[in-house]
């Protein structure tokens, strides 16, 4: 598991982002979560692990799920992890199935939020928990583009982190927690730096993996929207009213 965590966990920051949205996740044994835009399904895992609760991901991309179940059998973790393909905003799950819900750097691509926040209300179970880790919108203008999220400024829907708070409110959450990571961003992004001018390998690779040829400048314009203040990612702990 330790061994694959720089390529499975597709978010800023990979494992550390997950590591610290564990922290605020108050998932039980007992409890089935649900993870919007699951990826190749290394949070579902480590979350399922690291709590011993069912996880059901649901991703738009075939591909990914393909990979997420394969790695999942590899785990021996197909009990506890189940993939579906589908869309965020469509869920094949009925009202309430779930104990809590999060979603980790998957809304900058939808442009619906309002939908998505909505979607996810209706299968989370009362007073059910909602984490989201995401890209919101700085005041330092638009990022240049490509992104690890969208290859042009058509495929990207970035809120600001007051846009979202007002978001989940109107669908009938409460926003508990909001918090900025930017500092931590900035420091993970330095630190990478370091590592690769030394000729060692980053601790996070799942982009350079999955992006292939536009991996290099989606991270460098990446990086440079958060040194901007255009990019600020935040960590979102809600509950359903
Ligand atoms: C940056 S990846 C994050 C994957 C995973 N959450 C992780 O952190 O490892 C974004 C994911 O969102 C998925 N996605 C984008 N729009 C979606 C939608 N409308 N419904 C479901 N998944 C979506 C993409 O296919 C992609 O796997």
């Amino acid at each position: 598991m330790e061994a694959l965590a720089p390529y499975v966990q597709f978010h800023g920051r990979g494992l550390e982002a997950t590591e610290e949205v564990a922290r605020i996740m108050p998932a039980r044994t007992s409890n089935h979560v649900l993870d919007v835009g699951s990826g190749i399904g290394g949070p579902a895992r480590y979350f399922a692990t690291r709590f011993g609760c069912k996880v059901t991901g649901i991703d738009l991309t075939p591909e990914f799920c393909e990979v997420a179940r394969q790695l999942t059998q590899l785990r021996g973790l197909q009990e506890q992890v189940k993939i579906e393909v589908g869309d965020a905003l469509v869920m094949p799950f009925a009202e309430a199935s779930f104990d809590g819900a999060y979603s980790l750097n998957v809304s900058m691509n939808i442009a619906d939020k309002s939908g998505f926040y909505r979607e996810i209300h209706r299968v989370l179970k009362p007073a059910a928990w909602l984490v989201l880790s995401e890209l919101a919108r700085g005041d330092g203008g638009e990022p240049n583009y490509p992104t690890p999220w969208a290859a042009s400024e058509r495929t990207s829907f970035l809120s600001t982190s007051e846009e979202t708070r007002q978001g989940l409110l109107e669908a009938q959450f409460d926003v508990l927690t909001l918090r900025s990571t930017v500092q931590e961003a900035l420091e993970f992004g330095a630190r990478s730096r370091a590592l690769a001018a030394r000729g060692e390998k980053p601790p996070h690779r799942a982009v350079m993996l999955i992006h292939g040829a536009i991996a290099r400048q989606a991270m460098e314009n990446s990086a440079r929207g958060l040194a901007e203040g255009k990019l600020i990612p935040v960590e979102i702990f809600a509950r359903k009213r």
